[in-house]
């Protein structure tokens, strides 16, 4: 039997008047069970539908095996069993949008979703309102309008301007630092390329644009020399460098890359050629590759993406809604409906401190 009667209880759960299908039936089986919030029934299992654009992604992929470290731990900690329904959207929004159904049909209690195509939240929202079931957006930003289309969808997330200035901050302090190094040509410009991420997404836009604005905006002037998209994909970054090698040679002075996976690529691309004639490359995420590349000296910086607090916020949601509370006491709601991790830059300055706090705080392989 499905697990609603605890939204019941709750007035920040209670849906308007005719938005649940199933109320009646509900209010009968909470009858019947005498159940509290979050009680009784024939399971009391709180069922989580969580939904990745794709697992073959090196950062989602780390949010997922967050997430299911922690339900193992709160089941242990609490006692609370708890079922997570993980599903692969191999990046086509048909297939996430048949999942999303499969997720409605099974009676998840809550879905976490990483949308494939962000102009198709509101087909979800719409799907998981009518079931009256709380959705949680993350990762890929639906637009504002969609999430306000129901009092009981958020967005968990980071703020990909955030990253951007700071990946900038990284290469403008490295400027700063040891200009000689980095002007390689001696003409007071910084000559780049950027890798950028999936074409339309935020993090790509937004990190391309305000890790330049940072180093504008700090007095440098810069040369793009190349900018491609290569998907956050390592081998697709790896491939579009060897072309800007041939093309530009050791006129670039940093590659840019909206993620780690893509500054790897870089990375893959440079290996054979002389350490010296390297520009500088910086990424963002800090997964536990991209640390090996900052600690082996390859990868200069990153900004790290704290997929797991992503998975915390998102578990902490799903056990207060279950509950019948308001998910804004269990984390920080921004507008009723956002909530944003920090980002934080990583060199080899500060990356034992960021290995340490994950050691104390996460799974014991640790991927991000
Ligand atoms: C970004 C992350 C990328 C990729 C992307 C997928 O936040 O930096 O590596 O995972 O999300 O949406
Ligand atoms: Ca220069």
């Amino acid at each position: 039997m499905r697990q609603k009667t605890r939204s019941c209880c709750s007035r920040s759960c209670r849906p308007p008047d005719g938005k649940r299908k199933r109320l009646l039936p509900l209010l009968l089986a909470a009858a019947l069970t005498l159940s509290g919030c979050g009680g009784g029934g024939g399971d009391d299992s709180l069922r989580i539908g969580f939904a990745l654009y794709t697992q073959d992604d090196t950062f989602i992929s780390t949010v997922a095996q967050n997430l299911e470290w922690m339900v193992r731990e709160a089941e242990r900690e609490t006692g609370q069993k708890i079922t997570l329904f993980t599903a692969d959207g191999r990046s086509s929004q048909t297939t996430q949008l048949d999942q999303v159904d499969r997720f409605l049909a099974r009676g998840c209690d809550v879905l976490m979703v990483n949308i494939v195509d962000r102009t198709a939240a509101a087909v979800i929202a719409d799907k998981a309102e009518a079931e009256g079931v709380p959705l949680i957006f993350f990762n890929r930003q639906p637009v504002e309008e969609d999430i306000q289309r129901w009092d009981q969808i958020y967005y968990v997330g980071a703020s990909a301007r955030e990253s951007g200035d700071l990946q900038g901050g990284l290469v403008l302090d490295a400027w700063r630092e040891n200009r000689e190094a980095l002007d390689r040509n001696g003409d007071g410009v910084l000559q780049y390329a950027m890798l950028e991420g999936e074409p339309g997404h935020q993090d790509s836009l937004l990190r391309t644009e305000y890790s330049i604005k940072a180093l504008t905006d700090g007095g440098v002037e810069v040369e793009k020399l190349a900018n491609e998209t290569a998907n956050w994909n390592r081998a697709q970054a790896a491939a579009r460098t060897a072309q800007w090698l041939e093309e530009f040679g050791s006129r670039i002075e940093v590659i840019f890359a909206n993620n780690d996976d893509m500054a790897l690529g870089a990375i893959d691309a440079l290996s054979g050629t002389p350490r010296s004639g390297w520009p500088l490359i910086v990424g963002v995420d800090a997964t536990a590759p991209a640390q090996e590349a900052v600690a082996a000296g390859q990868l200069y910086g990153t900004v790290h993406n704290d997929g797991r607090g992503q998975a915390r916020v998102m578990l902490d949601m799903a056990l207060a809604l279950w509950h019948g509370e308001n998910p804004g006491e269990a984390v920080t709601l921004e507008e009723g409906h956002y909530v944003w991790l920090p980002y934080r830059p990583v060199t080899l300055e500060n990356l034992e401190e960021l290995r340490r706090e994950q050691e104390e705080t996460g799974p014991a392989t640790q991927l991000d």
